[in-house]
């Protein structure tokens, strides 16, 4: 299979690839001569979005691969400028692709998008960042894909759970019956975000646990962000600080950045994603544990509903598509295996 390597940095690239396998229920491909899909991701050197992508353009290669339909795949980075979004899907439009795969720069701005798609009957795929609902009931040629953010907590949440009945002082470190905690947060209007610093908590109070917040903030989504913050709680709270729960993987390995730099033997730090990063610091003892996306499946879910789209086909013959017009991309634990 050939494997692309891309860099998001550019703000068009595009990728022809050659491709096959299938998805069915779709027209028969052979007739078409190529497939246009444009994609426009919010943030091009976001860890979790540059891998995913990387993922989607493997996915694309090897259909082309077995089935021998071209598939021509355009990426645009908006650079965190809804504005430059915007101005990406009209271009889109007006080279005639057959779909679009947007992952919304501001996720409550994806009205104007619709309608421009509708107007021009191209479909849309929506990833990772959600519409509102209000805006996804616009069209039916729309379709969100992505794992569900209540389901990505209770789990972060389990990792501490398992630990602690492994062995009740790793993460009670000072024995007060209360988890002594700190949060950090991705992007203040983040749907994951907003959903994983709630409910993250409220699994580990359903569970029985008592815990105290000691501080928190939003680090969006940046190790950096996160290692400055992890720094001054740290320094701040001491032992009193018995766990870090963290929003993404990136926060989690900047806090275990500021651990290092402080010189300190501390490790209750869990994450989301599981990315290649945040999956080696779990197996090197630097995170308690991490919930993991699954990246292949997310592509190959965004692939096969953009390719159902662009040759007229209802990805619901392919896929699992719920009543609200997602579908959910199931995940898994991965955590830091008890010391003997
Ligand atoms: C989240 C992910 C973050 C970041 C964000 C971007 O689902 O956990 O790491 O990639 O999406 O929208």
């Amino acid at each position: 299979m050939r494997r692309i390597r891309m860099r998001l940095a550019a703000a068009l690239l595009l990728l022809p690839l050659t491709a096959a396998a299938l998805l069915c229920g779709c027209r028969d491909a052979s007739e078409r001569d190529a497939v246009k899909i444009g994609v426009s991701v919010y943030k091009g050197d976001d860890t979790f979005i540059s891998a995913m992508m990387e993922s989607f353009l493997a996915a694309a290669a090897q259909f082309e691969q077995e089935t021998g339909v071209r598939v021509n795949i355009s990426v645009a980075d908006a650079g965190e400028s809804q504005k430059t979004q915007n101005e990406q899907i009209e271009r889109f439009l007006s080279l005639d692709y057959d779909v679009l795969c947007v992952n919304l720069v501001d996720r409550t701005d994806a009205g104007s998008i619709i309608d421009r798609a509708r107007d021009a009957d191209v479909p849309v795929v929506f990833f990772n960042r959600e519409p509102v609902q209000e805006d996804m009931l616009k069209w039916d040629k729309i379709l969100y894909v992505d794992s569900d953010a209540r389901e990505s907590a209770t789990l972060e949440a389990q990792i501490v759970i398992d630990r602690y009945n492994e062995d009740p002082r790793s993460i009670d470190a000072n024995g007060d019956g209360i988890i002594q905690y700190v949060m950090l947060e991705g992007e203040r209007r983040h749907q994951d975000a907003i959903i994983r610093t709630e409910v993250s908590v409220e699994t580990l109070k359903e569970a029985g646990f008592l815990v105290e917040k000691l501080d928190g903030g939003i680090a969006n989504w940046n190790r950096d962000q996160a290692a400055a913050l992890t720094e001054t709680y740290l320094t701040a709270y001491g032992d009193k600080l018995e766990l870090i729960i963290c929003n993404n993987d990136d926060m989690a390995l900047g806090a275990a950045d500021a651990v290092a730099w402080l010189g300190l033997d501390f490790s209750n730090i869990v994450g989301i994603d599981g990315t290649e990063k945040g999956l080696a610091a779990v197996r090197e003892g630097k995170m308690l544990g991490t919930v993991v996306m699954d990246l292949p499946a997310h592509a190959r879910a965004i692939f096969e509903s953009a390719y159902a789209f662009a040759t007229g086909a209802d990805p619901a013959d392919a896929l699992e598509v719920r009543e609200d017009r997602s579908v959910r991309i199931p995940m898994y634990i991965e955590a830091r295996k008890p010391v003997e």
